[in-house]
């Protein structure tokens, strides 16, 4: 993995058309949730297409100070091992990432205990945790839940259980996976998350010994195991960041080739650009989106849904999209109470947005507008760059950071495609766009 970029504002020109070839990178959320369970095992794990963002830098060196070792390993590649391992995880650093609560199974499996804050993170919702204390409570966990952190132990080893989740959380059902494999029993685990990142999980773990039957539906079983053992895994490469870039075509028109891009993951998502007036084909290897810039795009209503509906993640792009197409579009998302933070900057643009509760009005198409915006969290920040792809004049991110947390290198990325996108640092100096950031495989 390469350092993430530190950089913070970001200018963007619109009004070009996306074309040309571009790789998607190994999945964020898969990432974070592999690289805590490497510290279910003392042997040597190595991960590759770990993309370089600073999300993943910042899991890589909580994992140092819990004292895993971390040394990269070619492109993308990063060996990781956790011959001994403290149960106590840093304030400081877990606070900034909400995905640090992951540390909590694979630690209480690993140690007999753990100490995490509560999560940080994007400010959402109320990203409350409680599906994840009352599943490993069943599993036999002692947990005291201060106002700051929790304490989990459990005497023994944990035992399995049979847990149902009120709602079919991600990091929850990846906790309680990751505590299960070395628990004793079979643990059944109802209306389990089936997101991509989650099977990816399983893969990894399933790579390393453990029993693990029924990922990517939702009921997952896990028979416990002794012991998991060092693996190699290559990342799958991140959905996420290719429906982003696929919305962003559909947006500017164009024509690209997402190398590597998980179709069948994004089956949902891809039929709605379709609707909307973009083209889309599937190859071997990759996606193609491409839009001529004089079709217009019509409105599509959109709802969130745990995988494999629509993602919440890619909320916010959609809504910059449907700022262009012809109509009133009605979002809604049902997940995530407060997921709108990117309308009043989309608005500031020129969008017609109307907030009703969980759900939003689009009117377009509307003229959009460069302004100075402010990102308020990491997909928020993809959509205010794709507003600002089809806006007139420069549009000025502030807090670009937010967008580096999970896109590796997305400013890169767009200038491979022929947009105009340069960065600057704190001191105000404008520089050229980076090269990419730890290059893919
Ligand atoms: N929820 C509860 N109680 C719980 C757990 C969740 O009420 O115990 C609620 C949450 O408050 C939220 C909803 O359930 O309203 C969904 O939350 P979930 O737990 O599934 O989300 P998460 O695990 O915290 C992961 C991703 C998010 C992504 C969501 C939904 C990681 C590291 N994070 O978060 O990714 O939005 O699933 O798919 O995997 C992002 O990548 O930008 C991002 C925010």
């Amino acid at each position: 993995m390469s350092e993430p970029a530190s950089n913070h504002v970001l200018y963007v020109e619109g009004g070009r058309p996306l074309h040309g070839r571009i790789g998607i990178s190994g999945s964020k959320n898969a990432s974070l949730a592999i690289m805590a369970g490497s510290i279910l095992t003392e042997e040597p794990v190595v991960l590759r297409n770990v993309p370089g963002i600073a999300d993943t830098a910042l899991m890589r060196e909580i994992l140092e100070v819990l004292g895993s070792t971390a040394e990269d390993s070619g492109s993308g590649g990063l060996r990781l091992q956790a011959k001994s391992i403290s149960s106590t995880v840093p304030a400081s650093l877990a606070r900034r990432m909400r995905a640090s609560i992951v540390l909590l199974g694979a630690l209480l499996a690993r140690t007999g205990e753990a100490k995490l804050p509560r999560p940080g993170g994007d400010e959402i919702g109320a990203r409350r945790v409680e599906q994840h204390v009352r599943g490993l409570r069943e599993m036999g966990a002692k947990i005291v839940e201060g106002p700051d952190d929790f304490l989990a132990q459990t005497p023994g080893r944990l035992r399995g259980a049979r847990i149902v989740l009120d709602l079919p959380t991600v990091t929850g059902t990846e906790n309680l996976v990751m505590a299960a494999t070395l628990a004793e029993g079979r643990t059944e685990i109802f209306n389990a998350a089936r997101e991509p990142h989650v099977q990816d999980l399983c893969r990894f773990l399933q790579s390393m010994g453990a029993q693990i039957y029924g990922a990517g539906t939702d009921v997952i079983v896990v028979e416990g195991v002794d012991r998991l053992s060092g693996t190699e895994h290559r990342v799958i490469p991140d959905y996420l960041e290719a429906g982003t870039f696929a919305i962003a075509v559909a947006a500017t028109g164009g024509d690209v080739v997402l190398e590597e891009a998980p179709h069948a993951d994004l089956t949902q998502v891809l039929l709605k650009l379709e609707h909307a007036g973009a083209t889309v084909e599937v190859l071997a290897d990759a996606i193609r989106v491409s839009r001529e810039p004089d079709r217009a795009l019509d409105a599509v209503d959109m709802v969130t849904w745990v995988h494999p509906g629509f993602p919440t993640d890619l909320q916010a792009q959609y809504m910059a999209l449907m700022t262009q197409a012809r109509g009133e579009t009605v979002i809604w998302e049902p997940l995530f109470e407060n997921r709108f933070q990117q309308v009043p900057e989309l608005t500031r643009m020129g969008a017609q947005i109307e907030v009703r509760g969980r759900d939003v009005l689009v009117s377009g198409p509307a003229a959009l507008y460069a302004n100075a915006v402010t990102v308020p969290d990491i997909r928020s920040g993809a959509a205010l760059v794709i507003a600002a792809l089809v806006a007139h004049g420069e549009t000025e991110l502030r807090g670009a950071w937010h967008i580096d947390r999970g896109y590796q290198d997305l400013g890169g990325k767009l200038s491979q495609l022929g947009a105009a996108v340069v960065r600057s640092g704190a001191d105000g100096t404008r520089s050229e766009p980076r090269p990419p950031l730890g290059a893919r495989e």
